[in-house]
């Protein structure tokens, strides 16, 4: 293997160093499946679901926000089908106590029942509930059983009637929600890419019962664009159809992306049909169907096309997928590889890094008088240390895409330098201008 190719082991330690993700709880060993997201990581975090949010609901005229709780009745979770589904086949080892996916395993261990850590006798496989139980309240007894949602989704379905109410909705629209979810798997390995702790971008998407193809179409289509426009390699995207479908599910593809460790799912479009309605109608007993006063006030239970998005797992998409060690080697000199994120500039965490060439003689507040002036309108850095060149190269690694360099000339005719980060093209421009520029550059960009 070419040592300048990305393995996951680079993009944990980029991560780390740079303060994009830390391990949880790491002055104690770590805690598994959990990941904190340090100051360049909650920047990218954000910045993706805000292009998403945008995308969503900026974009539609007939899709609308919900922020639901994370804490649901526990009827909820009998409806939804995930207190009687949603586990996973685990046996156990007798011996050493290790716990292991039967579905995943090495199959021939499974047969001979043979743990693939200490070879000890195996269990039979059996159902494990991914779901995390607590308490609430005081008392720790049945009555206070609460679950930790394991999917955002459910708090759109059981809010959809007050959205129609509150705001006038008509099918067909959507409720987009961004949100925490928790499940307790057993392999968290991957880095960030399946932890028991993270964030989903869900779309619901409510339709008249037969329009739902087409409207599982339109909303393939749509989400393929989203990373398309975002700059995502499209030859390492395609799409996976399920064979085998979830208990709430008449269709289902995934977006999956070829992360270092192959390709694996990114994103869930699913035809959810009316189960999730129903199956709430019968275990509240409230009335779920939607009344068409523009037909005659005909009432059914609609259909519902469900987008959904791990935004965790795009933070390490957008990462692995922006990360090149570029070979700036000169024919006959030093070998020379920057490390260099290819972020969308829309996506990544700083956009503009302002760089005095010297520290001394007025350059460094006059730099930071420009960076004052572009803290409005773009997420700005600031770094005196070191020669030029080097902090060049510090921004290229966290994927910055402009760099402004303040110099002795820039004091006696108000010019400063923009440089570009994949290009590696510099070129001067009057201060007054910059921002009207970069603005112009950031509309432009295509992926390199
Ligand atoms: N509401 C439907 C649903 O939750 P899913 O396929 O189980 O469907 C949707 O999850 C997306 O959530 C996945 O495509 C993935 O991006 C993300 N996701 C699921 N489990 C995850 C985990 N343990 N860690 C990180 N992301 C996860």
């Amino acid at each position: 293997m070419d040592k300048h190719e990305i393995t996951m082991d680079k993009i944990v330690s980029l991560s780390k160093r740079r303060g994009f993700v830390f391990q949880s709880s790491e002055i104690y060993g770590g805690q598994a499946g959990a990941w904190d997201y340090g100051p360049l990581g909650i920047e990218l975090k954000k910045n993706i679901q805000n292009a998403w949010w945008k995308e969503m609901t900026r974009m539609h005229n007939n899709i609308v926000g919900l922020d639901a709780a994370i804490f649901m009745h526990p009827k909820v979770w009998e409806a939804s089908g995930h207190i009687a589904n949603f586990s996973d086949p685990l046996v156990d080892c007798k011996d050493c106590k290790m716990r292991f996916r039967s579905d995943t395993m090495d199959q021939e261990a499974l047969k001979e029942r043979k743990c693939p850590n200490c070879g000890g006798e195996l269990t039979e496989p059996r159902a494990f509930n991914l779901m995390f139980k607590t308490h609430i309240g005081p008392a720790e007894d049945s009555s206070s059983e609460l679950y930790l949602r394991p999917e955002t989704a459910q708090g759109i379905y059981v809010n959809y009637k007050n959205v129609i109410q509150s705001n006038r909705m008509k099918i067909p629209f959507g409720i987009a929600q961004v949100g925490k979810a928790f499940r307790n798997e057993i392999v968290t390995k991957n880095f960030i890419f399946r932890t028991c702790e993270f964030e989903q971008m869900e779309m619901q998407f409510f339709v008249k019962p037969g329009e739902d193809e087409k409207y599982f179409e339109y909303w393939r289509e749509q989400r393929w664009n989203f990373y398309k426009k975002y700059g995502v390699r499209m030859d390492k995207m395609r799409w996976y159809h399920h064979e085998k479908l979830a208990h709430y599910a008449k269709d289902a593809y995934d977006i999956e992306y070829e992360f270092p460790m192959g390709y694996s799912e990114l994103e869930g479009v699913h035809n959810r049909t009316d189960f999730d309605l129903t199956q709430h109608t019968k275990f509240s007993g409230k009335d779920m169907r939607y009344i068409d006063q523009d037909n005659g006030n005909e009432k059914y239970i609609p259909y519902i096309i469900e987008t959904s998005a791990g935004l965790t797992r795009n933070v390490l998409m957008f990462l692995c997928d922006a990360y090149e060690e570029q070979n700036l080697t000169q024919e006959g000199g030093k070998e020379d590889y920057r490390t260099v994120l290819h972020f969308h500039p829309s996506i990544a965490p700083v956009t503009v890094a302002v760089l005095p060439l010297m520290k001394k003689d007025g350059l460094a507040e006059m730099a930071l008088d420009i960076q004052n002036e572009l803290k409005e309108d773009f997420v700005t850095s600031y770094d005196q240390g070191g020669a030029i060149g080097k902090r060049y190269r510090r921004q290229d690694e966290v994927g910055t895409p402009f760099c402004v360099t303040v110099d002795y000339d820039s004091k006696e005719d108000k010019t400063v330098t923009l440089r570009f980060r994949d290009s590696m093209e510099q070129i001067r421009l009057p201060i007054s201008e910059l921002s009207t520029r970069i603005h112009a550059e950031i509309k432009k960009y295509q992926r390199v």
